[in-house]
């Protein structure tokens, strides 16, 4: 009897002893980790988006709202936006590696994907696109999956209550690019020439880490192209773009639902006095139980409307007004403007404005009015095709509420 209680206190005892060590066994690797062999693909996501995803203004506003309305959101938000969590359950973000969020050491250790769950562990290899890589530094092994849009897919495609909040994957899925197998990563991890790691031999595609997105000005002005056309019969004038959204391989916006594009068109005359303008808005908007929109998709319960430009989609939009008599001239201003716009904290509303195209036309309007408005409109007055500045206006401006 006495015999056993010792046993059992001695197996007790080892049993202690080991489960800290099975524990501390390793950990996820910081990025800094990796700075001295990999310096520019660290310096390009320390820039980036996913380095950003825990401590982002933006982020941390929205998530203190979730915490606030369900405790039980922040394992949610995390499993994402700082996804070693999964594994070392650090919600309250203590560690290092936690703050910085979705890093290289989540990403490179990753084995499969399913839906929303990733398959990684410290002790994998680094797993990336090469099946020729050798290193004293780490193991490496070759993962097709590193190269696929599936992998993406993992964070960039999502379900609340059913409601679809980032659907970018299938968007992808059902485009002319994902059913010619152009890859996210073909579009958003731009390859060039170079080494891999310091002192590495060079290779002709080493992927950059940038991911560039609605938070980059230079990338989104080429995501559209507007034509404009003018016909006029007496004093009613009617001008119609041609909207096409070309080389993007997923809607326009595309991801949460706060994203949103907005045209605005307005006339004037020859001395700049307006004669009409208007505006339209393109967004999936979602609502909550109330019917009201909702920006914290976590209350959402329905899609309500979903307007947004589809991969390779061209969309005509009239405007039709009237003129003054005797105006000869008019300037037409059309613009497509991107629009993020969040909450950072209670009172401070963070506003992003990218100017995407714009299409302005001056038309000299025939001097007689014409008398038989069953004849077909005067015809084609000014075309032209849209002046797709190469770098566009950014404003960024935090203002008071
Ligand atoms: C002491 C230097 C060193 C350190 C530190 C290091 N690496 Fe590497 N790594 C290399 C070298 C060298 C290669 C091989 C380069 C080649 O194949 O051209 C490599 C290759 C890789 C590959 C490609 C693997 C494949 O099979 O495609 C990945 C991914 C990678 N490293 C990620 C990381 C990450 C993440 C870290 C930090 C946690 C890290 N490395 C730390 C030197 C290092
Ligand atoms: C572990 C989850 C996760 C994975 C895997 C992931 N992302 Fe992301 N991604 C995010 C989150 C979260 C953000 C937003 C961070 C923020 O703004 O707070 C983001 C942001 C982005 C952005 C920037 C969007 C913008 O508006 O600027 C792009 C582009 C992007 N991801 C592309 C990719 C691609 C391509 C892949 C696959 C190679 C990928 N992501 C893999 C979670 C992930
Ligand atoms: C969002 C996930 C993600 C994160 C975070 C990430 N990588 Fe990568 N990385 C990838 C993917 C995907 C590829 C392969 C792209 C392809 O082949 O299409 C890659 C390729 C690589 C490669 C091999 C090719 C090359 O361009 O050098 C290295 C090395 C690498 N990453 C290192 C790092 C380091 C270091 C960090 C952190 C500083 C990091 N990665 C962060 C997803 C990620
Ligand atoms: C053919 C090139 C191409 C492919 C393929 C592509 N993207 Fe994009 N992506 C873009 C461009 C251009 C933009 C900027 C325009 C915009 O706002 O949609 C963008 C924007 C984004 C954004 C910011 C959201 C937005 O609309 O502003 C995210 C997130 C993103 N892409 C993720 C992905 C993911 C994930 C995949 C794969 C499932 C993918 N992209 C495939 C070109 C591409
Ligand atoms: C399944 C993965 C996933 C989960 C879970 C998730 N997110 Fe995200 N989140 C993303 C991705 C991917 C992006 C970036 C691209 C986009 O707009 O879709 C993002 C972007 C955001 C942004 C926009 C950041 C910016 O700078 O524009 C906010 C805010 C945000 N998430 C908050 C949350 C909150 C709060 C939760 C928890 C209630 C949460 N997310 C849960 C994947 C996720």
């Amino acid at each position: 009897m006495s015999v056993k209680v010792v046993y059992g206190a001695i197996l007790c005892l080892v049993f202690m002893w080991m489960m800290p060590l099975a524990l501390a066994e390793k950990e996820f690797p910081i990025s800094l980790t990796c700075t001295n062999c990999h310096p520019d693909r660290y310096n390009e996501w320390s820039r980036s988006m996913h380095a950003l995803s825990v401590s982002d203004p933006i982020f941390e506003a929205a998530y203190l709202r979730a915490y606030q309305s369900d405790p039980q959101n922040r394992i949610f938000c995390l499993s994402c936006h700082s996804p070693t969590t999964r594994i070392t359950n650090d919600f309250n973000l203590s560690k290092s590696v936690s703050i910085e969020g979705i890093t290289c050491s989540f990403c490179h250790t990753v084995t499969a994907v399913e839906d929303n769950n990733f398959t990684f562990n410290p002790n994998n290899p680094m797993e990336g696109p090469y099946n020729d890589s050798k290193t004293n530094a780490h193991a490496s092994n070759y993962s097709q999956l590193h190269t696929r849009s599936e992998f993406c897919a993992g964070c960039h495609q999502f379900s609340i209550n059913g409601v679809p909040i980032s659907e970018t994957y299938s968007e992808w899925k059902a485009s002319p690019e994902g059913t010619e197998g152009e890859q996210c990563q073909d579009c958003h991890m731009e390859t060039k020439r170079g080494a891999v790691a310091t002192n590495g031999s060079i290779r002709d595609k080493v992927y950059q880490h940038f991911w560039y997105g609605g938070h980059t000005g230079q990338f989104l002005a080429n995501a559209f192209q507007i034509n404009s056309s003018t016909q006029r019969t007496g004093n009613r004038v009617k001008v119609t773009l041609n909207i096409t959204n070309k080389g993007v391989g997923h809607m326009i916006p595309s991801g949460l639902p706060s994203r949103k594009v907005v045209l605005v068109f307005n006339a004037t005359d020859k001395q700049g006095r307006e004669i009409f303008s208007d505006q339209k808005v393109y967004a999936k908007t979602i609502v909550d139980q109330y019917n009201n929109e909702v920006y914290d998709f976590w209350n959402a319960v329905a899609v309500a409307k979903d307007n947004r430009f589809k991969p390779g989609e061209s969309r005509i939009e009239v405007f039709e007004f009237d003129v003054p008599n005797g105006t000869d001239e008019i300037d037409t201003q059309a613009s497509l403007t991107y629009q993020l716009e969040a909450q950072i904290i209670t009172t401070e509303t963070e506003m992003v404005n990218v100017e995407l195209a714009s299409v302005s036309n001056r038309t000299i309007l025939n001097a007689a009015p014409q008398p038989t408005p069953k004849a077909p409109a005067i015809g084609l007055i000014g075309s032209f095709i849209a002046i797709i500045a190469a770098i566009l206006v950014i404003g960024r401006k935090k203002s008071q509420r």
